[in-house]
C-alpha cells in the first residue's frame, strides 16, 4: 500500500494534547512525610493549567510495596496510602477536569508485585490462581533457562512450596503474569473498566509489548526481556483488550514498548485501526549508549536526527507518533542531549522546541519545563533506584572500581529524573516540609519554578509560549514534518506544513556558532521569525498576541490572526509574575494572574504599551526576512512562519486580481 491517497489523520483530543508526566513521589508532598502525594498534585493543578497542559499521566499510584516505586502493584483497585486515598483521587479527577486536564493512569500489567494476593495464592497452587504466573520446573538441577532479568541476576526465582521457579523479567518482586490464561486477561480488563468508570481518560501501558511470552526453551543467556518483546501474542492480546475495553471510548492509549521499530508502530498503533493510539519509541534514546545503558557511546547529532526523522517519515499517514525526550527512567534531556552548564537555558529551550514542534503528541516530564538537570550524588547511599543499586552491587562484586561505577550512575541512573521537583529556592526546593525520600538536586536554588515564573526569559515561559503556539496553529499539530539537512553535524531543521503553508524550525544543537545555508527552495523565501530562544518569548497564551498566518503584499506582510478569542486551555492564564499559580497559596488560582504583571511583546513588535496590536501587525511590525543562510549561535533555536509556495511579491501598480 502506498502513502498516496491515505486519509489525513482524524482529529482527536489526544493528538492535540500536551501530556505532562508526573512521578507522584517526587512531584509535591502536601502531607509533609517526605513523599509526594495526590494532594500535592491537586495543589499544583493551577500551575499545570498555566503551563498549558491538557492531560497528566500519573506514574503508578496503586498500592505497592515499592520495590520498583509503584511498578510492582499489590492492589490495582486501591491508592497506596503514601499517596492518599480514593477520595483524594476522585477529587483530583474532578478538579483536573474543571481545569480542562484529563488524567491518564499507568497500567502495569505485565507483572504484579510478589505481594499481590494473586501471587500468594499462585505460589501455593491455589485454583484459580495457580497458573496466573509463569511457573517452570528446573532443568538439570538448575534454572529453567539462563535468562537474566532487566535489573540484574537471573530472571527466575525458586519457590519451595511449588518446587518450581517463576519468571520475572524485572526484579524477583515483580513476577510476570501469564497472559496466556484467559482469566488473567479478564482480570486486567475488569480493572481497566474500574478506573475508566472513575473518569480516567486513558492509559500508559507499562512494557506492554512483553505480555506475550514465547516458548521458554531458549538456550541463550540473554536478558529475558529482549527475547520476549513483540511476540505476535502481545499484539493479539492487545487486540482483544481493544475489543473488550477500549473500543468506542475516546481514550488516550500509549504503549511503553522498548525495542520497537516504526513497522511495529504501524501495527500496534495503526491509524484508526491499531489496538493502541500510540507507542513510545526507544530508538532515539539508545544513540548514546553501548551494549548496555551503562556503557557510553558518543552522542552524534546526525545519528540522532536520522532516527528522529525516520520515525517521523515512516509514521506519516500510518501511525500517530508519541514524542518524548525524558521520563522517570531516563536521564534529564538537557544534561544528556544538550548542555547543563553554560548553555543550560538555551539548550533546554531548544529541546523544548524539538519536543513540541515535531509531529505527534508531546509528553513533557516533570521538571523539563524548568530545565532540571541530572544530579551527581557523591555516594551510592544517596541513590534509591533498584536498577541503580543492583548495578552498583554487581559491579563491586565483579571488582569494578567505585569511580567507574559512579561515573556511569551519574550519567544514566534513573534517579537523575527522580530527584524532587524544584518548586522554590526554599527548604528542600519547596518539595516537602519533611525529609525528602531522595535528596534534592543542590542546584534548586537557581533552578526552580518560582524563579522561572518571575523571569520572562525562563525556560518555563518558553514552554508556555511554544505550547500555546502549537495550540493555535493546526500545522504544528497535524502538518506533515519534512526533514531538512540530514547531514549537517549540528543543525536539526525541519518544516511543518499543511495547506496554510510551511513553518520552519532550525535548531543548532551544539555549543559552537554555525552557519546553516538554507536549502532550496527555502532560501530567499520571505519568512517571519515567530519565536526564538534568545529573546523574551511572545505571549502566545494571550489571545491578543497575534501569530502571523497569511501573507499579503509589499515588503511587509499582512497577517491574520489564528484562532482569535481565548487561546485553547481555558481561562486567562497569567503573564510572568513573582509567583506561579498555587492553590490556597498566593491568590486563588489563575484568574488572579490574568492581566497582571507585564504585558509580553512579540519579537519584532513595538506597541506604545509594550504590546503588539493587530494594527501594529498590519502596519508590518513583523520583520520580513529573506535569508539565504542562518548564522546560529550556540544552542540557538528559531521558529519561522514562511510564505506559502505560491507567494510572490506584488509589483507596484498591480491590482488585486
Ligand atoms: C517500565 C517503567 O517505566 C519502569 O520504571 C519500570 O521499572 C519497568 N517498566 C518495570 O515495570
Amino acid at each position: 500500500m502506498t502513502m498516496e491517497g491515505r486519509a489525513r489523520p482524524e482529529r482527536a483530543w489526544w493528538k492535540e494534547a500536551i501530556v505532562y508526566q508526573i512521578y507522584p513521589r517526587s512531584f509535591f508532598d502536601a502531607s509533609g512525610d517526605g513523599v509526594g502525594d495526590l494532594a500535592g498534585v491537586l495543589a499544583k493543578l493551577d500551575y499545570l493549567q498555566a503551563l498549558g497542559v491538557d492531560a497528566v499521566w500519573l506514574s503508578p499510584i496503586y498500592r505497592s510495596p515499592g520495590a520498583d516505586h509503584g511498578y510492582d502493584v499489590s492492589d490495582y483497585r486501591e491508592i497506596d496510602p503514601q499517596f492518599g486515598t480514593m477520595a483524594d483521587f476522585e477529587r483530583l479527577v474532578r478538579e483536573a477536569d474543571a481545569r480542562g486536564i484529563r488524567l491518564v493512569l499507568d497500567l502495569v500489567v505485565n507483572h504484579t508485585s510478589d505481594e499481590h494476593p494473586w501471587f500468594y495464592a499462585s505460589r501455593q497452587g491455589i485454583v484459580p490462581y495457580r497458573d496466573f504466573y509463569i511457573w517452570r520446573t528446573g532443568k538439570n538441577g538448575g534454572l529453567p533457562n539462563r535468562w537474566r532479568s532487566v535489573f540484574g541476576g537471573p530472571a527466575w526465582t525458586y519457590v519451595p512450596e511449588r518446587n518450581a521457579y517463576y519468571l520475572h523479567l524485572f526484579s524477583p518482586k515483580q513476577p510476570d503474569l501469564n497472559w496466556d490464561l484467559p482469566a488473567v486477561r479478564q482480570e486486567v480488563y475488569r480493572l481497566m473498566r474500574f478506573w475508566l468508570e472513575k473518569g480516567v481518560a486513558g492509559f500508559r501501558m507499562d512494557v506492554i509489548n512483553a505480555i506475550g511470552k514465547p516458548e521458554l526453551d531458549d538456550e541463550t543467556d540473554a536478558v529475558g526481556f529482549e527475547r520476549v518483546i513483540n511476540h505476535p501474542k502481545a499484539f493479539r492480546y492487545l487486540e482483544e483488550m481493544y475489543e473488550a475495553v477500549l473500543k468506542g471510548a475516546d481514550l488516550l492509549t500509549v504503549g511503553e514498548t522498548p525495542g520497537v521499530t516504526p513497522e511495529h508502530a504501524w501495527r500496534y498503533a495503526a491509524l484508526g485501526r491499531g489496538p493502541l493510539g500510540m507507542i513510545f519509541p526507544f530508538e532515539h534514546m539508545t544513540v548514546d549508549i553501548g551494549a548496555t545503558k551503562w556503557e557510553p557511546a558518543p552522542f552524534d547529532v546526525v545519528r540522532w536526527k536520522r532516527v528522529l526523522f525516520r520515525w517521523q517519515t515512516k509514521l506519516e499517514g500510518r501511525a500517530w507518533p508519541a514524542l518524548y525526550l525524558g521520563n522517570h527512567d531516563q536521564p534529564r534531556p538537557v544534561s544528556r542531549f544538550g548542555d547543563d552548564g553554560e548553555y543550560r537555558v538555551a539548550a533546554a529551550k531548544l529541546l523544548a522546541a524539538l519536543l513540541l514542534l515535531q509531529k505527534g503528541t508531546p509528553f513533557v516530564y516533570q521538571g523539563e519545563e524548568i530545565g532540571m538537570t541530572n544530579v551527581r550524588f557523591p555516594s551510592i547511599d544517596d541513590y534509591r533506584d533498584i536498577e541503580t543499586l543492583n548495578f552498583y552491587r554487581e559491579g563491586r562484586e565483579r571488582g569494578v572500581a567505585e569511580e567507574t561505577l559512579m561515573a556511569a550512575i551519574h550519567r544514566m541512573s534513573r534517579d537523575n529524573a527522580r530527584t524532587p521537583m524544584q518548586w522554590s529556592a526554599g527548604k528542600n526546593a519547596g518539595f516537602t516540609s519533611g525529609t525528602p525520600w531522595i535528596r534534592v538536586n543542590p542546584n534548586y536554588r537557581e533552578i526552580n519554578v518560582e524563579a522561572a515564573w518571575a523571569d520572562p526569559e525562563s525556560v518555563l515561559h518558553f514552554y508556555r509560549a511554544l505550547i500555546a503556539l502549537r495550540k493555535r496553529v493546526p500545522a504544528l499539530v497535524y502538518g506533515r514534518l519534512v526533514p531538512l539537512c540530514p547531514d549537517d553535524p549540528a543543525v536539526i531543521a525541519f518544516l511543518r506544513e499543511d495547506e496554510a503553508g510551511p513553518w520552519l524550525v532550525a535548531l543548532n544543537l551544539s555549543p559552537v556558532p554555525t552557519t546553516w545555508p538554507l536549502p532550496r527552495p527555502i532560501a530567499g523565501r520571505p519568512m517571519v521569525r515567530v519565536l526564538d530562544n534568545r529573546h523574551r518569548p511572545p505571549a502566545y497564551w494571550d489571545p491578543a498576541t497575534p501569530i502571523p498566518v497569511a501573507w499579503g503584499d509589499g515588503e511587509a506582510a499582512a497577517f491574520a490572526e489564528v484562532g482569535g478569542g481565548k487561546a485553547a486551555g481555558g481561562p486567562e492564564i497569567g503573564a510572568p509574575g513573582e509567583r506561579p499559580p498555587e492553590r490556597g497559596g498566593h491568590g486563588a488560582g489563575p484568574s488572579t494572574f490574568a492581566g497582571e504583571g507585564r504585558r509580553e511583546t512579540p519579537v519584532g513588535a513595538a506597541g506604545p504599551d509594550g504590546k503588539q496590536t493587530a494594527a501594529d501587525v498590519r502596519r508590518g511590525s513583523w520583520e520580513v526576512e529573506r535569508p539565504e543562510a542562518f548564522r546560529l549561535g550556540p544552542y540557538e533555536a528559531r521558529v519561522y512562519r514562511m510564505a506559502p509556495p505560491g507567494h510572490r511579491r506584488r509589483r507596484p501598480g498591480e491590482g488585486d486580481g
